[in-house]
């Protein structure tokens, strides 16, 4: 989704701005911009495409005397992308630009009361309102943050904006609603941005804004507003523990394969002070004010879905809790009948994405209790729900999730097992065995990396002339099925459909032949003969199959990629990580944007 940086202080402005904005890039985008305001002008600069375009054009005009300013990565929902669409949206008399980030939803209407009125519109975007009704509001006040509070009245929709007005040179005004937006605190200089990565090189120390407040800040002040009665707010500020390296490649190429070759340490790091292995204890102080389950209700979208998925399993046979896992944007429309004692878990990455964020609120209008399992400190998610389990896993900044998918795992699989052992459903023992298999899974994962990273590139190069393929799982394997499609799907543009194996035959095996590849995980259990048996029927039809198992057991598949043996559930570690750098070194062999796959944003914030 867009991007937004907001910078007052003392460094050229377009520089701070736009080595924001690639900090922001990988939220997905299609055009940029940037306004300024030099010796009492207002610059736009604005371009399609991608940041450097930005870049070619600030060249020309030289304003790097302004120190304050604001800067968007647009992702397109209403007009195409174009320069005329790209933000800053000016107001009719160009005194103001503003940045935006959400959707009007009644733009129209405002847009027709606003043509009676006389005012023109420059692009096909909604955001462009914005800027007109504030600065409409600026005829009667010269308050800017009174006259956003008058012109967000009017709005319905989310937002997180930013604004500079040629009457307040060096200052910057933001708020929000539904929609990110961090404030960050610097020596002499202040920021607002949609995410902590754009300002990291410059400041740890942020305030996390909720709807409905104005920040105002310039190069040694900040204030924060009600937007509604306009009264000063306290707030309190965070110290956040990422360094600037861990939102780095860091040699790597891409960030995926950083968060990839990451998730033996995510996994410990989402353990760490989680685990007392001596006495098979897990420390959740996070869950010490609610009660056990009754039933939990797991709402999410994408990676995040396919992790609840993943551990359905876990909480019924570890804890005896049955789970319902739904995709957040049917949740929110499909109201479920949730009883006393019953739980929802709102699973995310970002904290911020909009169906599961409107799953939440519907399930809290209904009295229900809702505990969130966030990576993002501060998200939305994490500060509405009624608790937080942090997954611990540090920014992931590539598009395609993966190791938020390694720590969701360690996370789902720490509660079930504090739930059961909460629950007298398991023991001491059970417990101890449990948390010592996680334990030695980071060590054997990193061993496995390197050499599972050279078979997935020689299979990537075998299979890149397929234009559609099967990932075929049965059981608690499923979802690792699906996530391998949705992997592969995502950054290397080759349609693929996760499949319960047994499933095939009503139907989808009519597309397999020999330019169809089937994808199969072969974990070494009961089903494993059942598996097998579907994938001679694929074999029987001339689909190739390349068959992801353990070691040393009877197969019949075109291709063979063996992965360590390793208890379940932990060898859903292993399956996962093959599967990421399947979809990986695909993508990397197609010559794909693997970081930022097109049309696709890091963090879904419209609905
Ligand atoms: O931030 P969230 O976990 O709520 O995001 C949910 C999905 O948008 C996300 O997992 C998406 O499916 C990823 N691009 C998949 O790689």
């Amino acid at each position: 989704m867009c991007g937004i940086i907001g910078y007052a202080g003392h460094r050229p402005a377009a520089t701070v701005i736009l080595e924001g904005l690639k900090r922001l890039e990988y939220r997905g985008y299609d055009s940029a911009g940037m306004a300024l305001i030099q010796n009492k002008e207002l610059n736009l600069l604005r371009a399609k495409g991608k940041i450097r375009e930005l870049e070619d054009k600030i060249a020309q005009c030289d304003p790097y005397h302004a120190t304050s300013g604001i800067g968007h990565t647009r992702w397109a929902t209403h007009g195409l992308p174009s320069e005329e669409n790209a933000h800053p949206h000016p107001d009719y008399e160009q005194k103001l630009a503003l940045v935006h980030n959400g959707i009007i939803e009644n733009h129209s209407l405002l847009k027709r009361d606003l043509r009676e009125q006389g005012y023109s519109f420059r692009s096909d975007t909604d955001s462009e309102v914005l800027s007109h009704l504030i600065g409409l509001e600026l005829e009667h006040c010269w308050d800017i943050p009174r006259a956003m509070s008058a012109a967000l009245q009017k709005v319905e929709g989310s937002y997180a904006l930013a604004l500079v007005s040629l009457n307040g040179e060096g200052q910057v005004w933001a708020t929000r609603h539904s929609s990110p937006l961090i404030l960050g605190l610097g020596q002499g200089e202040n920021f607002v941005a949609s995410d902590i990565p754009a300002f990291l090189p410059y400041t740890r120390e942020v305030i996390f804004l909720e709807d409905n407040e104005i920040v105002q800040v310039s190069s040694s002040k900040y204030r924060v507003l009600d937007a509604w009665s306009l009264k000063d707010l306290d707030k309190e500020k965070v110290h956040i523990s990422w360094d600037v390296q861990s939102a780095q490649k860091s040699g790597y190429r891409h960030f995926m394969l950083k968060e990839i070759m990451e998730q033996p340490r995510v996994i410990q790091d989402c353990m760490s002070g989680r685990v007392d292995l001596a006495s098979g204890q897990t420390v959740l102080p996070e869950l010490d004010h609610l009660p056990l389950p009754r039933r939990l209700h797991v709402v999410a979208c994408g990676t995040s879905y396919h992790a609840g998925l993943w551990a359905r399993n876990l909480f019924q046979e570890w804890a005896g809790i049955p789970a319902e896992i739904e995709i957040a944007s049917e949740f929110r429309y499909n109201p479920r009948i949730i009883q006393d004692g019953d739980l929802v878990l709102a699973i995310s990455q970002s904290g911020e994405t909009a169906d599961t964020l409107a799953g939440l609120r519907q399930a809290k209008q209904q009295g229900q209790q809702v505990l969130g399992l966030c990576n993002v400190l501060g998200s939305s998610i994490a500060r509405e729900a009624d608790g937080v389990v942090y997954t611990q896993a540090g920014p992931e900044i590539s598009v395609a999730s993966t190791k938020a998918m390694c720590s969701q795992m360690t996370a789902l699989l720490l509660l079930a097992l504090h739930w059961g052992r909460k629950g007298g459903k398991l023991g001491d023992s059970d417990c101890r065995d449990l948390l010592q298999g996680l334990n030695e899974l980071p060590e054997l994962l990193d061993a496995e990396l390197p050499g599972m990273r050279e078979k997935a590139q020689k299979l990537a190069r075998k299979y890149s002339w397929s234009r559609s393929c099967f990932f075929l799982a049965r059981g608690t394997y499923f979802p690792l099925a699906l996530e391998g499609a949705l992997k592969l799907k995502e950054i290397s543009y080759i349609h693929a459909e996760g499949y319960t194996a047994g499933e095939m035959k009503h139907g989808p095996i009519a597309l397999v032949d020999p330019e169809f590849p089937t994808f199969a995980l072969a974990p070494d259990n009961g089903l494993r003969n059942k598996l097998l048996a579907n994938l001679q029927e694929v074999r029987t039809r001339g689909g190739p199959v390349i068959c992801l198992t353990p070691p040393g057991l009877e197969q019949d598949a075109n291709d063979v990629w063996e992965i360590p043996s390793c208890p379940e559930p932990m060898n859903g570690f292993l399956f996962l990580t093959a599967l990421q750098l399947f979809a990986y070194e695909m993508a990397v062999y197609l010559g794909k944007d693997v970081d930022q796959p097109r049309n696709l944003a890091k963090s879904v914030t419209v609905e």
